[in-house]
């Protein structure tokens, strides 16, 4: 879908660090719906990446023929293919309909959730049943003006970090997995240095009156 497992796989190659090291995560999507189409992109990926496994697949939202896709996933698992399955875009129904298909639980369900929209609900159903669920564009694609945030500074200046540490450590603290993304080196330093402090309750009050309630990309549950 983003037109990058080659490059990773090269880098992958060539980066000297041992596999079990890395977590790699790649996704079917539109092109794949289908049982065999999702075996074809399976194959695909692997042979992409250079890989003789891949620890998280997803299917990147929920199609009409979501439940043969998952199948196929399952069959990869057993097959030791992929070691994990996880969904993507997924709302409370559509995820306790994929329940009633399938045979092993998705690890995660990854979805959007940040500052200003953090689905507690979503995530109440998600645990109850064993997905982690998973926090895409966790800060927010910096919109809202989320890196000059009030809130978020002040806290910030608290513990030394910046808006975006505290954004991000906020979906840690509500047990998301979160996948920031940045092109620059130090700002990647910065959203993995969030482990040297911990958010107390009050702080976290603080931060959930950011809550909007609504997507912020214009997704619908
Ligand atoms: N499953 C899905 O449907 C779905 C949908 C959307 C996104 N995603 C995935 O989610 C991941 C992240 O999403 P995203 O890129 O949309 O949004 P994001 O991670 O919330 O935000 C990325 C933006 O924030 C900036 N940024 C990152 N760290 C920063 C920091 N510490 N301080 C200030 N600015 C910072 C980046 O700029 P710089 O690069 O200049 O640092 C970039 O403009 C990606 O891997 C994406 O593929 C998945």
């Amino acid at each position: 879908m983003y037109g990058n497992e080659k490059i990773l796989g090269r880098a992958i190659k060539r980066c000297n660090v041992p596999r079990e090291e890395l977590f790699i995560t790649s996704k079917v999507y539109t092109p794949d719906r289908g049982y065999e189409r999702t075996k074809f992109a399976i194959e695909d990926s692997l042979k992409n990446l250079q890989l003789d496994y891949i620890d998280l697949m997803l299917i990147h939202e929920p199609y009409r023929e979501g439940t043969e896709m998952y199948k196929a996933l399952e069959e990869a698992v057993e097959e030791g293919k992929i070691k994990s399955i996880g969904i993507s875009n997924y709302n409370k129904n559509e995820y306790l309909d994929l329940l009633e298909h399938c045979n092993v639980v998705p690890a995660v369900n990854q979805v959007e959730a940040h500052v200003f929209y953090s689905r507690k609900e979503l995530q109440k159903v998600l645990e109850a049943h064993g997905t982690v669920m998973e926090a895409w564009s966790p800060l927010a694609a910096g919109k809202n003006n989320i890196f000059t945030n009030k809130v978020l500074v002040e806290i910030g200046k608290k513990y030394n970090k910046t808006s975006a540490q505290i954004a991000l450590k906020y979906l840690l603290s509500r047990n998301m997995v979160i996948i920031p993304k940045s092109s620059n080196l130090d700002r990647l330093r910065q959203n993995i240095d969030l482990f040297d402090f911990e958010l107390n309750k009050e702080d976290i009050e603080k931060i959930g009156t950011l809550e909007k309630g609504e997507s912020l990309f214009g997704w619908y549950d």
